[in-house]
């Protein structure tokens, strides 16, 4: 075998974060050349995550020093907004522009693949938890068939305002919020499908003023769906957070999340692990109750970091219905300090 096949070979080993697949299949190596008895190595990628490189040099270098390949490595990467979709990327429908929400420097979506695993407490905690950090945040609810928005945050009965023809978002606990739930009745029946509510979400997309908001995050509907992937396309998101409970079936949907946002070239900047243990409120132990360490396997599976594990408490549902989050009621509590040190490693990689 060549110096080149050889490297090939080698390289077939080498994962990159996150998808599940080598960095030889994503056709991340572009070039490789013989040139005085080494294998120099071209890898390009696209990642918007700065160590993703740094780890994919490391870990290439180690395979082809265990294959014995004497080598030199150049790596480039490319900022995946510039560029096409990987050739694996299934090749995404009428390809729209990233123009939406473009005046807001940093956009994080919430998502989950399957639904109820506590993704808009974690994405409503999050906003409150960055804007006890100093943050000029806003909550986007893109649940249109299940906005959870009004209710966490104790709006359900505010309408926003419009001015100068665009909706003004509503502010509780520094927070500024904007959901489908504010422009309907609870009572009135969600009959929009498919198209339709596609087409709210877009309104809500380009007609809210969120001058001075530098963070954004969205509270996604459940899934991996068509809705998710347009919105994911439409807007050129900062990064993803990935909900997750312990439980097998749903560390599944998590995987598919994940790979999901890779697919449309959006980072995924780790899984938030809910529901992952109980912390009993009045004498502070922690029981697991579910089978335990499951986020954090999966995140190490799939390459990319565990941003927290938020314990179960009674008071997390409770808060939710009253419209007092759990960040609000009692940052000191084991979810509340969870969700800060999450918000903490969140903002350490969006740079
Ligand atoms: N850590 C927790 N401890 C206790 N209850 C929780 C916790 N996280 C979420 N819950 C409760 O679980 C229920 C589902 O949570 P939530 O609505 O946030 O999930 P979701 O993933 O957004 O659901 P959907 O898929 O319907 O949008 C809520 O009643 C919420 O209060
Ligand atoms: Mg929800």
């Amino acid at each position: 075998m060549g110096l080149t096949e050889q490297a090939v070979e080698a390289l077939r080993t080498v994962p990159f974060p996150g998808l599940g697949r080598d960095i030889v299949a994503l056709g991340y190596v572009k070039d490789i050349q013989e040139r005085d008895g080494r294998a120099v190595v071209s890898i390009e990628m696209s990642t918007k995550l700065p160590e993703a490189a740094d780890r994919i040099r490391q870990a290439a270098g180690d395979a082809l020093d265990r294959a014995g390949v004497p080598h030199e490595l150049e790596i480039q990467v490319r900022s995946p907004a510039a560029e096409a979709p990987a050739p694996e990327a299934p090749q995404p429908q009428p390809q729209p522009t990233p123009a939406l929400l473009q005046d807001v420097p940093v956009k994080i979506a919430v998502a989950s693949g399957k639904g109820g695993v506590g993704k808009s407490t974690v994405a409503v905690n999050l906003a409150l938890a960055f804007a006890r950090q100093g943050g000029k945040v806003g909550l986007l609810d893109c649940d249109v068939y299940g906005p959870s928005v009004p209710l966490m945050m104790g709006m359900e009965s505010e309408r926003p305002e419009v001015r100068d023809g665009k909706l003004v978002p509503l502010s509780r606990y520094d927070v500024r919020t904007i959901s489908i739930g504010y422009l309907i009745d609870r009572e009135t029946p969600v009959i929009w499908r498919g198209p339709m509510a596609g087409k709210a979400l877009d309104q809500l997309m380009g007609e809210v003023d969120w001058t001075g908001v530098e963070m954004l995050i969205l509270d996604l509907p459940p899934g991996t769906g068509d809705i998710q992937i347009t919105l994911a396309q439409k807007i050129s998101l900062s990064g993803a957070v990935v909900v997750t409970t312990p439980q097998d079936v749903a560390l599944i949907d998590a995987a598919k999340g994940v790979s999901m946002f890779h697919k449309v070239d959006v980072s995924v900047l780790g899984i938030v692990e809910n529901m992952s243990a109980f912390a009993c409120p009045h004498c502070g132990e922690t029981t697991e109750i579910f089978r335990s360490g499951g986020g954090r396997r999966e995140a190490e599976r799939l390459g990319i970091p565990l941003l927290g594990s938020i314990p179960i408490d009674p008071r997390i549902p409770v808060g939710g219905d009253t419209g007092v989050p759990i960040v609000v009621q009692d940052p000191d509590s084991a979810p509340g300090r969870a969700f800060l040190d999450a918000a903490r490693a969140i903002r350490e990689r969006i740079r």
